[in-house]
């Protein structure tokens, strides 16, 4: 089966500006995590969505389930997020094996609430790419230099850019692959390792790239967000 486990367990504390996490705020006519969340229903090759929110804010996503999910509700499923984003993804994980029993024919397709402009053409890819290779990462080659510093102040490299890319989403796992490497890191390794796919090249197993899109933003600033809404004709925030 293919799973989509959409990351809404964060509180959104740089972009501030409502008391709400980000993820609930209003794009346009409908919250953020319902536009991420439509984009999944919509895929007809993904059989079931797992939302992990942050505890306190479940039975809230589960209203914004009923007033605005008009197709598949019996497809959405809302858990409560842990402590940090990898920990979202696995207690998601649990929960659809707790279900759905462990098979290697799991796969999950892990995505940020907060980039609702993703497109079904990355989603397909990604399936893809995850049936074939077991995980795959979402990126767009870097436009801008990249530029290194140790400490803040001078510079300590600048990479060759063709070789830079920045990191999107989704990112996804054969799920079982995906305990066995979570499972191996030491409790130090799980605090330190805030990207999933980094799971993956810490213990040097193979994540194919995927083709991301511009468009495919994380909304994680205001000025991200006000973009975000002239993207959909929505009001800005000052
Ligand atoms: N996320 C999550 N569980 C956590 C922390 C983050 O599911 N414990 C999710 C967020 O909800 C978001 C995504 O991971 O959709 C990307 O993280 P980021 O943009 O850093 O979100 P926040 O942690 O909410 O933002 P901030 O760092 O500004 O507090």
């Amino acid at each position: 089966m293919i799973f989509a486990g959409i990351l809404a367990g964060g509180t959104g504390s740089r972009m501030n500006i409502a008391d709400m996490p980000k993820q609930f705020l209003e794009l346009g006519d409908k919250p953020i995590v319902i536009h991420t969340l439509e984009k999944f229903l919509l895929c007809e090759r993904i059989d079931e969505v797992y939302v992990g929110v942050h505890p306190g804010w479940t039975f809230h996503m589960e209203s914004l389930v009923e007033k605005y999910i008009k197709i598949r509700r019996e497809n959405v499923h809302v858990v409560a997020g842990g402590t940090d984003r990898n920990s979202t993804i696995m207690n998601i994980v649990d929960s659809i094996e707790e279900r759905f029993g462990k098979s290697e024919e799991h796969y999950i397709i892990t995505h940020d609430s907060v980039r609702p402009f993703l497109t079904s053409r990355i989603i397909n890819d990604n399936i893809d790419a995850v049936l074939e290779y077991k995980v795959c990462d979402t990126v767009i080659p870097a436009t801008d230099t990249i530029v290194v510093s140790e400490d803040g102040r001078m510079i300590t490299d600048i990479p060759v850019r063709s070789k830079m890319y920045q990191g999107q989403t989704p990112q996804s796992f054969q799920m079982t692959l995906l305990r066995e490497l979570y499972e191996d890191l030491n409790e130090e390794e799980k605090g330190i390792l805030t990207d999933a796919c980094k799971i993956a090249v810490v213990r040097n197993y193979p994540v194919y790239l995927v083709k991301g899109e511009p468009s495919n933003m994380k909304l994680t600033t205001v000025s991200d967000y006000n973009i975000a809404q002239a993207m959909v004709g929505g009001k800005f925030i000052d």
